[in-house]
């Protein structure tokens, strides 16, 4: 196995100036892992546009772990069978009005055991910028077997000044689990989001103890750079629509990059009311760019409030017990300094009373009530 290679002095990369909102888009490793090819991606390009999720906001189409072949004779990475042209499928993502992201790690190898980038990090980055990529996932993976913690910063810098030589504007998504505290150097290395956690799953449990315990990372989101709980599992069949509604309403207080992980080809009805409510990725999208957090004491019930540009508020009362929970918010709690003008239901699509000081909902079992204050 390659060996360490020298790590470059710690400075601030530039930033590049993108993601001054969360990054919405799809990737292909929830719910095809390594089945995903050059057919199955642009099909999901296809389907983004004619279901509407181009229009709601989703543009980056994600390939994961797995599209990696073989590096040429002068070190080149090239794609593997499974993906015959990368330019040309690039130029197909972009002629929809999408853009394409890709995945790689800074070792020999990713968690798949494909080629990553180690030594190759310039020659890499001017690829990709060559076939047109605009989104990188960099996962730590294959490193680990070579640099300490301690180096991750280092190693992260290093594709960050690669990325930035190459001269293309690529969002940088740091995948390394939210180990070394990342969100406190994330930016210095140009990264704009960066994972806060191991890896997501299709299940309830999975999913509440991802999202509920990132409340203490509020501080560290804002446009430009932002906390990443992992992609969403929202259609893959795992959990039920109010689980759904909870997982789409917490990842956007929390400002969380959506980025949808299921089959947009053969959505349900159900599934795209959730993905796509226009109502809660404004809330998510919302140029203020600051990330709520809990509100009431930690239990089974639970409020959260996100602040909103223009002085609203984003309000989610959650219920993670079993059963249906009678469930009250006074505003001041929830950081709402005045008496409100306007209270939307944002899954149900209504007005409703903003008289009194709070608001009180039967939230359903594992379910939300999911509020915008103004
Ligand atoms: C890690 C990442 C996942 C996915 C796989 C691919 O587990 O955390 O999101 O990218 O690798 O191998």
């Amino acid at each position: 196995m390659p060996g360490k290679l020298p790590l470059p002095a710690l400075h601030k990369v530039p930033s590049n100036g993108l993601a001054k909102t969360p990054p919405m888009g799809w990737n292909s490793w929830n719910k095809f892992a390594s089945r995903v090819d050059d057919a199955a991606v642009r099909g999901m390009a296809d389907a983004i546009v004619s279901s509407g999720m181009k229009d709601a906001g989703y543009v980056y189409v994600n390939i994961d772990d797995t599209w990696e072949g073989e590096r040429d004779a002068q070190g080149n990475i090239t794609s593997n069978k499974k993906f015959p042209d990368m330019k040309a499928l690039a130029d197909y993502v972009h002629s929809k009005g999408l853009k394409l992201g890709i995945y790689s790690s800074p070792g020999p190898n990713t968690c798949a055991g494909y080629e990553g980038t180690h030594g190759h990090e310039l020659q890499d980055a001017k690829t990709w910028a060559a076939w047109g990529i605009d989104y990188l996932k960099y996962d730590w993976c294959g490193a680990r077997n070579i640099y300490s913690d301690d180096e991750m910063q280092a190693v992260y810098q290093k594709m960050g000044d690669a990325l930035h030589q190459a001269g293309r504007p690529i969002v940088f998504s740091l995948c390394q689990y939210g180990r070394a505290d990342v969100w406190k150097w994330g930016p210095e290395v140009g990264g704009n989001l960066w994972r806060t956690t191991y890896d997501i799953r299709d299940n309830w449990d999975s999913m509440m103890k991802i999202g509920f315990s990132q409340s203490d990372l509020a501080q560290w989101g804002a446009p430009g750079h932002w906390n990443d709980p992992d992609m969403l599992e929202i259609g893959n069949g795992g959990m039920t629509d109010d689980e759904y509604r909870v997982h789409m309403s917490l990842w956007s207080v929390l400002a969380a990059p959506l980025i949808a992980g299921n089959d947009i080809r053969s959505m349900t009805q159900n599934i795209k009311d959730i993905l796509m409510n226009r109502e809660v990725i404004a809330i998510d999208q919302d140029k203020a760019g600051k990330p709520g957090r809990r509100v009431s004491p930690e239990g089974e019930q639970e409020v959260w409030a996100r602040e909103l540009s223009g002085g609203g508020h984003a309000v989610a009362l959650f219920n993670k017990s079993s059963a249906t929970a009678k469930m009250t918010v006074k505003w001041s709690d929830a950081g709402v300094k005045r008496t409100p003008k306007k209270v939307r239901d944002l899954w149900s699509h209504a007005d409703v009373s903003a008289s009194g000081d709070g608001w009180t909902a039967e939230v359903p079992a594992h379910g939300v009530a999911f509020l915008r204050v103004e």
